[in-house]
């Protein structure tokens, strides 16, 4: 499974390009509130901090035609190239947009799934992704797992090329369990992405082998 960071926020995200393996960048329109700037200008920065890794846009229009011509929008006024995605969600326009964008030889993933025949018909539609909420799915006493393990099977048996991009975490045993359930890929908000990488008792690791090498290791570098 591979990571993508799913905040619009540059301190964020530069800390993350630092040292995290961040194989690319997801917003949406909730994500773009919280920083408190229009897209003419966090797009930009988007683009430059982003650089080759993939950059997961939602399009905001409600008609197919309209998304289609915000999709390719985006590719032309910031130079997108083959790493953009337009993110559509699967409602009825949606569906009908996604082969329309791919046509323009614009990537496409597929989000806002919560059932795994919604997933289903976005990959069978052409979306290169498919975005399953599982927090979202938890909170309402349904199963994001399950359903995430739903759509990763169904992709297999059928011999589809899209990949499963599971969404909404809460927490990190949600992360877990969508990479046990063979997701190819999970966009994950910084603070989650910070606690799944660490864990206390390797801090306290690395702080008892520096007190013993203390003295020994005399080897320069
Ligand atoms: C992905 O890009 C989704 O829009 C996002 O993960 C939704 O997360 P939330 O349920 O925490 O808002």
């Amino acid at each position: 499974m591979i990571y993508l960071a799913d905040t619009a926020n540059i301190d964020e995200l530069k800390q993350l390009f630092n040292y995290f393996p961040i194989e690319g960048v997801t917003t949406n329109p909730t994500i773009i509130a919280m920083e408190k700037k229009p897209m003419s200008v966090i797009m930009p920065e988007l683009v430059e901090l982003v650089g080759d890794k993939m950059l997961h846009v939602q399009m905001i229009s409600s008609k197919a035609e309209d998304m289609l011509r915000e999709a390719i929008a985006y590719k032309e006024k910031f130079a997108l190239g083959d790493n953009y995605f337009a993110k559509i969600p699967v409602t009825m326009e949606g569906y009908k947009a996604m082969p329309m964008i791919k046509k323009q030889g614009i990537n496409v993933t597929a989000t806002a799934i919560f059932t795994q025949q919604q997933a289903l018909v976005a990959a069978r539609a052409g979306a290169d992704w498919v975005a399953p909420y599982v927090n979202r799915l938890d909170n309402i006493s349904s199963h994001g797992i399950e359903v995430v393990g739903n759509i990763v099977e169904n992709i297999k048996q059928f011999g589809l090329k899209t990949g499963v991009l599971a969404a909404s975490f809460k927490t990190v045993d949600q992360v877990h369990r969508v990479s046990m359930m063979g997701s190819q890929a999970a966009t994950i908000s910084f603070e989650i992405l910070e606690r799944l990488r660490s864990h206390p008792m390797t801090d306290m690791s690395v702080e008892w082998f520096e007190k013993d090498a203390e003295g020994l290791y005399d080897i320069d570098f």
